[in-house]
C-alpha cells in the first residue's frame, strides 16, 4: 500500500494524485492509500474525506460505470464542470463569463445504451462494470428515467433469443411519444424465425418500435419526438439529446442568441431538435450528414402547424462546410457538432462575417479551438452556460453566443 494525496480530477471523472497515479472514486484534498497496478490505484481507502464527499444516492453506484461521480455533490461537480470549461478557454488565451451550470435532475435519462448477454441461467441486462465488461444489474437506476427502465426485462429476452454466443447485445433504448424505441446491435443475423420471435417480444413488452441492426422489425406506434410545434419520428438509433431538460434549457440559450435573427442556418442540425422550434420565428435551413434524419426533420415540418418554412439539405460539413456566399443569405446560426468540432464550417462562417452564432457542443477543448478562431477573426463570446444533461458523468455540454464585433 502507497499513500497519495488527490490534487485534481482528470477528464474520465478519477482522483488524480502524483506521479500520476488515478485513483477511481476520489475527490481533490483527500489523502488516500492504495495499491499501484501500472498508473491506476487498487484497493483504495479514503484517510481524510473531502467536506464535497456525498453518499453515493444508488446502490449500484460502487460497481456500475453508468456513472462517475455520485460520489461528489451536485455543488462539486458543477463548479468542477465549469472549472473544465475554463481551463479548455484559458489554454488558448479566451476569458469568458461562464455562467451558472444547468443540470438534469435524477431519473431523467431518455436515451441509453445497455448491455445484455445470456448467462448460465438466463440473461442479464444493464450498464457495464466500471473499466470491465462485465454487466451490472441496476433494478435501482438513479440515472434512467422511469419509463426507459421497463426496457431492462426485454433486453434480457433479446439476449435469451437473439444472441448464439456470450457476446453481449447493445440495446439502444429512447423515450419516444409512442412508447419505448428500442433499436439492438451484435445479436444473431436476421432470418425469418428470428423476425417472428423479435416481433413477438416488441409485442410482449409493448414497444413503439423495434429495430435489429438498423432494420425495423416492427413499428407498433410511431416513436415520435416533439420539437416545438413539430412531432418527428426519427430513424432507429437517431441522436437525440439526452434529458428533456437539457434540450429545453439548449433551445432557450439558443434562441436568446437568435433572438434578433430573421433567416437562420441550422448546422448539424440531427431530426430538428433546434430548427424546428426556431421556425416559429424565422425561417429554417437544417444541414445535417444522415439522409435519414434530414427526411425526418422535413416530414415533421411538413405535418406542422404555424412554422415558417424549413428546408433541408444534406451534407458532410467535416468536408464541404457551406462557403461564403451559401452562408450569405443567413443572419444567424446554430451549430451542435459531433465531439471533433466544427473546424472547417467555423473558419467559413468567419470568412462569411455571419453576425450571430450560437455553439452548442459535446467537447470544450475542441470549442475552445474553434471559439479562438471566431475571437481571433472579430467575434465576441458571450456567456457559456454548462448544461449538464449527463449527471453524475465527467461528460461536458456547453452552449455559448458569438456575435460579431463590427468595429
Ligand atoms: C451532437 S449531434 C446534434 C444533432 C442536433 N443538433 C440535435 O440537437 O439533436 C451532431 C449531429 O451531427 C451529425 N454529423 C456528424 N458528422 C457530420 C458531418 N461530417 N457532416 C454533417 N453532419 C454530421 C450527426 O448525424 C448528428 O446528427
Amino acid at each position: 500500500m502507497t499513500s497519495h494525496h488527490i490534487t485534481r480530477l482528470g477528464h474520465q471523472g478519477d482522483g488524480v494524485a502524483d506521479g500520476p497515479f488515478y485513483a477511481p472514486l476520489t475527490l481533490p484534498g483527500e489523502n488516500v492509500t492504495g495499491k499501484p497496478d501500472g498508473r491506476t490505484l487498487c484497493d483504495i481507502r479514503i484517510i481524510s474525506p473531502s467536506p464535497d464527499r456525498v453518499t453515493p444516492p444508488c446502490r449500484h453506484f460502487k460497481s456500475c460505470g453508468g456513472c462517475q461521480l455520485q460520489h461528489a455533490s451536485d455543488d462539486f461537480t458543477a463548479q468542477w464542470k465549469r472549472q473544465v470549461v475554463k481551463a479548455a478557454l484559458a489554454a488558448h488565451d479566451i476569458s469568458a463569463e461562464i455562467g451558472p451550470v444547468h443540470t438534469s435532475p435524477p431519473n431523467s435519462r431518455r436515451r441509453a445504451t445497455l448491455a445484455a448477454r445470456r448467462t448460465k441461467k438466463g440473461a442479464m441486462a444493464g450498464f457495464h462494470a466500471r473499466g470491465s465488461d462485465t454487466i451490472i444489474e441496476i433494478p435501482d437506476c438513479h440515472l434512467l428515467h422511469p419509463e426507459l427502465m421497463a426496457v431492462l426485462p426485454l433486453a434480457e429476452d433479446l439476449a435469451l433469443d437473439g444472441t448464439s454466443r456470450k457476446a453481449p447485445l447493445a440495446v439502444s433504448v429512447t423515450l419516444s411519444l409512442g412508447g419505448l424505441d428500442v433499436a439492438v446491435r451484435g445479436g444473431k443475423p436476421l432470418d425469418g424465425p428470428l423476425r417472428i420471435t423479435l416481433a413477438g417480444l416488441a409485442q410482449t413488452h409493448d414497444v413503439a418500435r423495434l429495430a435489429w441492426d438498423e432494420e425495423v422489425i416492427v413499428t407498433r406506434r410511431p416513436p415520435k419526438q416533439e420539437f416545438g410545434p413539430a412531432l418527428v419520428t426519427p430513424p432507429p438509433g437517431a441522436f437525440l439529446q439526452a434529458t428533456a431538460e437539457g434540450e429545453a434549457a439548449l433551445l432557450a440559450e439558443t434562441e436568446t442568441i437568435l433572438r434578433n435573427a430573421s433567416r437562420i442556418v441550422d448546422l448539424f442540425a440531427g431530426c430538428g431538435t433546434f430548427a424546428l422550434p426556431l421556425a416559429r420565428c424565422a425561417p429554417v435551413h437544417a444541414v445535417e450528414g444522415d439522409r435519414a434524419m434530414t427526411e425526418a426533420l422535413d416530414a415533421g415540418w411538413r405535418h406542422a402547424q404555424g412554422l415558417r418554412p424549413v428546408t433541408t439539405e444534406v451534407r458532410d460539413l467535416f468536408r464541404r462546410p457551406l462557403l461564403p456566399d451559401e452562408l450569405a443569405r443567413f443572419d444567424g446560426a446554430v451549430i451542435d457538432p459531433p465531439r471533433a468540432g466544427a473546424e472547417a464550417q467555423i473558419a467559413e462562417i468567419a470568412r462569411a462575417r455571419l453576425p450571430r452564432l450560437a455553439y452548442v457542443s459535446c467537447n470544450p477543448v475542441s470549442f475552445a479551438r474553434d471559439a479562438r478562431h471566431l475571437l481571433s477573426q472579430g467575434y465576441q463570446i458571450g456567456p457559456v452556460r454548462v448544461i449538464d444533461q449527463f449527471r453524475w458523468s465527467a461528460h461536458v455540454e456547453l452552449v455559448a453566443g458569438f456575435t460579431l464585433n463590427r468595429e
